[in-house]
């Protein structure tokens, strides 16, 4: 392992300015998200449609750092045979790959869920380095609910990150450890605060435990939020205060940067939770977005599966990542939210 090359693609991922486009979504929920604006989830669409993003040059050469890929579209190419790994790296950003074969029922645990997908999968990062991915990803997903998360959920799913990322460093890839609090229930703010402490705890010690180098990592949490059905929705400035406080106290400065996922936030929400917590700072490691829905909700409606609205779904993807490029350095305002399309 060389932790200063690991170290120097982590810094990269988090670079002032910049975020990470989560493109990574498995074949499954790429089809919920065609079916919504109308689109045949096919091998050529989907390909079309990540060719779309990958081609936006504005968003891509300013505002993203790295793009993470699932399984098929790393080996895709683009309609005129360019590999799509090729035209993430001509515009500057890193490719990455999503490496978890998702979740399955926690035996013994009612409700609650554990990540697979540690079997060959030092085989499978040898074949994706190979193909150019310098980073990789694995989500753990918690839930919160009556009685749960239990320990064991928290345990299991933390032990299998760790494994994961001391996997990924050994075949010199940086891993984004990715332990996902849903926002999903009716829990405030405080008991979200409670458990993503909990669970953050847990995987830096297992992390710990299992040697992985945090100056070769990237961290990607939930932001601490009320749950989507909370009657009381917490404000912006709740959020941020809350979330940075809880980092400062559960994530080591050796850990070059955090990337949040959106989970589920509207865009704005999103990003104007971003730039809030940059009015906090100076912070101890780099801040920044790792969206999926945040940053593709507004091209694949602008987009809709039509050949003549590329330039409108790019458009919309820039505005977004230019927006979140913003708030990484704590320079967005809402008057910048004009329509792109
Ligand atoms: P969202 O931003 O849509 O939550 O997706 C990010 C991600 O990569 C989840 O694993």
């Amino acid at each position: 392992m060389n932790l200063t090359e690991l170290n120097k693609v982590a810094t990269a991922m988090v670079a002032s300015g910049k975020g990470i486009l989560a493109a990574d979504e498995s074949s499954g929920t790429i089809k919920k998200r065609f079916d919504a604006i109308g689109v045949e989830s096919t091998e050529d669409n989907r390909r079309d449609y990540r060719e779309m993003l990958f081609r936006s040059k504005e968003a891509m050469s300013q505002y993203i750092s790295g793009v993470i890929l699932y399984d098929e579209t790393i080996w895709q190419d683009a309609k005129d045979g360019t590999p799509l790994v090729k035209l993430i790296e001509q515009s500057g950003a890193i490719p990455g790959i999503k490496v978890d074969e998702g979740t399955q029922a926690l035996p013994m645990c009612p409700g609650e869920l554990v990540t697979v997908g540690l079997d060959r999968l030092a085989e499978r990062l040898k074949k994706y380095y190979e193909r150019g991915a310098r980073f990789a990803k694995w989500r753990a997903v918690i839930d919160i609910g009556s009685g749960i998360p239990s320990m064991t959920a928290i345990s299991v799913n933390a032990h299998a990150l760790a494994r994961y990322a001391a996997l990924c460093q050994a075949a010199q890839i940086v891993p984004i450890v990715e332990p996902e609090v849903l926002m999903d229930g009716d829990h405030d703010i405080d008991r979200c605060h409670e458990v993503t402490q909990r669970v953050l705890n847990k995987t830096f010690q297992e992390l710990r435990v299992q040697r992985v180098a945090l100056e070769g990592m990237v961290l990607k949490p939930n932001m601490v939020i009320s749950g989507k059905k909370c009657p009381k929705q917490a404000s912006v400035e709740e959020v941020a205060e809350k979330t940075v406080r809880l980092l400062k106290a559960c994530v080591p400065a050796a850990v070059p940067g955090i990337a949040f996922l959106s989970g589920g936030q509207s865009d704005e929400e999103a990003t104007a939770h971003l730039n809030a917590m940059h009015k906090l700072g100076p912070l101890p490691w780099g801040l920044t977005f790792s969206y999926g829905r945040a940053l593709q909700a507004a091209p694949q409606k602008a987009w809709a599966g039509k050949a003549e609205n590329v330039a409108a779904g790019q458009r919309a993807f820039s505005h977004r990542a230019r927006m979140n490029g913003l708030a990484s350095k704590g320079e967005w305002q809402s008057s910048l939210e004009q329509k792109a399309a």
